[in-house]
């Protein structure tokens, strides 16, 4: 299957812009990215981002009010203070051997930057990965990481595969089978992470937002800092 898998990639790769460095700076950041945040929104934001900051150090140097400011939109905004925090120990210390020891790094994020940047054998397993080797009950390795990704987000599709179009559907035990809804991601509008953003996006702006219990979640998160009853930016 691997050989099926890599000839379709080869003819219908995504044209991704961290696809065109190994960068272990600029891979992290794409990886961060993407974790929670559509491949088409994050593309304007990383560049953007690598224009602000092009290199580790330069992300280490800046205010970590800066960055939050930078990750808006983005989502899931601690993930910005873990990446600056990483750069921060990136610049000190040197890129770990196990890049777990990086605030925000886990298993996937590991496998992701090990693979794209360090050549590592690794196999960065996201929801898309999963449902692959799951319905083709094949254990893929590095090297399929990036066509994986690509198959899952075009044509092992969740609920609809796209079987007549897929490369292995003729050994695809799971071929023409239909799926149920997965459970969505939880709804933001109304939820607390809205109130969190709504908060700190006026934070951001110089306002006092009213939301305390937001803002005491926020400064736990070290993304907004609390003294005499006022709310900014961390410096
Ligand atoms: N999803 C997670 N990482 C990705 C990557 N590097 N390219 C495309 N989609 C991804």
């Amino acid at each position: 299957m691997k050989d099926l898998l890599l000839a379709w990639y080869s003819q219908n790769k995504r044209p991704l812009p961290w696809r065109e460095t190994t960068d272990p700076y600029a891979i992290l950041v794409s990886e961060v990215m993407l974790q929670q945040t559509q491949v088409d929104r994050v593309i304007p934001r990383w560049h953007a981002w690598l224009e602000r900051w092009p290199t580790v150090e330069a992300l280490a140097a800046a205010s970590p009010g800066d960055v939050i400011v930078q990750w808006q939109g983005l989502g899931y905004n601690r993930r910005a203070v873990s990446l600056h925090r990483a750069a921060q120990h990136v610049a000190a210390h040197g890129w770990p051997d196990d890049l777990t020891e990086l605030p925000g790094v886990g298993p996937y994020t590991e496998a992701a930057v090990g693979n794209f940047a360090f050549g590592r054998d690794v196999l960065p397993i996201d929801t898309n990965v999963r449902r692959v080797q799951e319905r083709t009950g094949e254990l893929f390795d590095g090297s399929c990481a990036q066509a994986l990704f690509d198959l899952g987000a075009t044509i092992c599709l969740a609920r609809i595969p796209r079987c007549g179009e897929c490369p292995l559907a003729a050994e695809c035990p799971s071929r023409g089978r239909r799926y149920e809804p997965l459970r969505k991601q939880s709804k933001f509008e109304g939820s607390f992470r809205q109130r969190r953003a709504l908060a700190l996006r006026a934070v951001a702006a110089g306002e006092q937002p009213s939301d305390g219990d937001a803002l005491v979640s926020l400064a736990r998160d070290g993304l907004v800092v609390l003294q005499d009853g006022a709310a900014t930016l961390p410096s």
